[in-house]
């Protein structure tokens, strides 16, 4: 069903929703006027996403977004928020170690009004976000592009691609649901292999870039609407340019994502 939902989203609604087999609508989100559109449309899950540092602050990476900025937008997307299950990314630097990322989240969390933290990495962060958890901290992990590693990777590339890589991107995945996380973001991957880390996890996972047979999809809001500017990435669709306002597209993004008509397989890789 498509529209304003009236009872909150949980961790728990989401796993239901995984079971049914309905498909989990999520986008980012950054501000309150956004809030209230997004939450008309149905949308179920939002992602304040460290993308916040391109789209918003005209960065070049997520690199140099902070805690504060993080908080900053979360707390205005609380504000006003009322269905959503709100995710807020940890940025770059701010879970190295258990206890500094635990601070940080526990900001997220109480300052921001976050109800999950998000954190990029694979079994390598197995053991930070076993401590959030252990805290009482929701965690929604993030395999395959980690946009965090930019340098690291040297550019935005599709990952697991060959056999070793596919085989590590589902030990990561198994690893985050071990070690508690309750959500799992799987970014520009092989369709067939996000399908397959879908079937061997019992999380619900979220896809950008990986195709259909995710539990849900999101995509950054400012690309689903056409304004970010460059290059579109194959992954994205402009929902924007059929429809005739932004809460028609925001409409048109739920309905596609429910009825499995994107992404389609132009979107995938
Ligand atoms: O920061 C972001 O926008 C993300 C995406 C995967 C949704 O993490």
């Amino acid at each position: 069903m498509v529209g304003a939902m009236t009872t909150p989203v949980t961790l728990a609604s989401l796993q239901q929703m995984m079971v049914r087999g309905e498909k989990i609508a999520c986008l980012t989100c950054y501000d309150s006027s956004f809030t209230r559109v997004l939450e008309s449309a149905g949308v179920e899950v939002f992602i304040i996403g460290d993308s916040l540092g391109m789209v918003l602050k005209g960065h070049e990476s997520t690199v140099p977004v902070t805690v504060a900025d993080m908080i900053y937008h979360a707390a205005n997307v609380a504000r006003v928020g009322e269905s959503a299950l709100r995710v807020v990314d940890m940025p770059f630097s701010s879970y190295v170690n258990p206890d500094q990322a635990l601070g940080n989240a526990a900001r997220l969390m109480g300052e921001g009004g976050a109800h999950m933290v998000k954190l990029e990495g694979g079994a390598n962060k197995a053991a930070i976000v076993a401590h959030l958890v252990g805290h009482g901290i929701p965690v929604c992990g993030h395999i395959g592009l980690l946009p965090q590693s930019v340098h690291k990777l040297g550019g935005y590339k599709v990952q697991g691609r060959d056999d070793a890589g596919a085989r590590a991107l589902l030990d990561d995945a198994r690893a985050l649901e071990e070690a508690g996380a309750g959500l799992l973001v799987t970014e520009c991957i092989p369709a067939d292999l996000a399908t397959q880390i879908t079937a061997a996890v019992t999380i619900p996972t979220i896809g950008i870039g990986a195709g259909p047979g995710c539990d849900g999809q999101v995509l950054v809001l400012y690309d689903m609407l056409g304004i970010t500017p460059g290059k579109r990435p194959r992954f994205v669709r402009d929902f924007l340019r059929d429809t005739c306002s932004v809460p028609a597209a925001i409409e048109a993004y739920v309905a596609a994502v429910k009825n499995g008509s994107f992404p389609a397989a132009e979107h995938c890789f």
